[in-house]
């Protein structure tokens, strides 16, 4: 019916990997496929719990989705996730193990970001009282190559989820009947 594939969001925090990628999965949920959304704030309440934002424990949070995404693809379930994932070395370590991978990159300009300020933390980490918050103090290492780079700051969300869905048919992962 589908293959099994991760599609990988990436992008700063408040991008709009989570709205994305939950419209992706609720479609995919009502076309009747296997699928599993890994949301990044889910995933370090259960599975990551305990990590922090430094380097390493990011990319050990990063890799264990990864494996995860690895394992359900393996055995023909979708996998999406939606982690800052902001390291480009590791989203390449990940997407090497993964036979189908499709990375989605949530592009925002960060006075948008900062402007939004959904959950409040832009403004504490611009007066500095987050230390390593992604694109204020921590590095974010945009993908040179994404295979759907959204910017969320302008695009319709509706035409984002078109444009994803439609890349999934073109690469035959789902069946071009959904
Ligand atoms: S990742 O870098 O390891 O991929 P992840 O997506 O799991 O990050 O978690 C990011 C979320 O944690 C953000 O959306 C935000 O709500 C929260 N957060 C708390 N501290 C930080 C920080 N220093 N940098 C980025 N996000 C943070």
């Amino acid at each position: 019916m589908h293959k099994g594939f991760a599609l990988w969001f990436t992008g700063l925090s408040g991008s709009g990997k989570s709205t994305l990628s939950e419209r992706i999965y609720q479609r995919l949920v009502a076309a009747g496929a296997k699928v599993e959304l890994l949301d990044g704030d889910e995933v370090r309440t259960h599975l990551s719990k305990g990590l922090g934002f430094s380097k390493e424990d990011r990319d050990t949070n990063v890799r264990r989705i990864g494996f995860v995404a690895e394992l359900l693809a393996k055995h023909g379930v979708i996998a999406i996730t939606a982690a800052i994932s902001p390291y480009i070395e590791t989203r390449a370590a990940v997407r090497e193990r993964i036979e189908n991978f499709v990375e989605i990159f949530m592009d925002c300009p960060i006075a948008v970001l900062a402007e939004r300020d959904v959950k409040g933390l832009y403004k504490k980490a611009l007066a500095g009282e987050i230390p390593h918050f992604t694109g204020v103090s921590d590095p974010y290492e945009p993908p040179v190559a994404p295979d759907v780079r959204v910017d969320s700051s302008t695009e319709d969300i509706a035409v984002s989820e078109e444009r994803v869905w439609t890349l999934l048919k073109d690469r035959g992962l789902i069946p071009l009947s959904w």
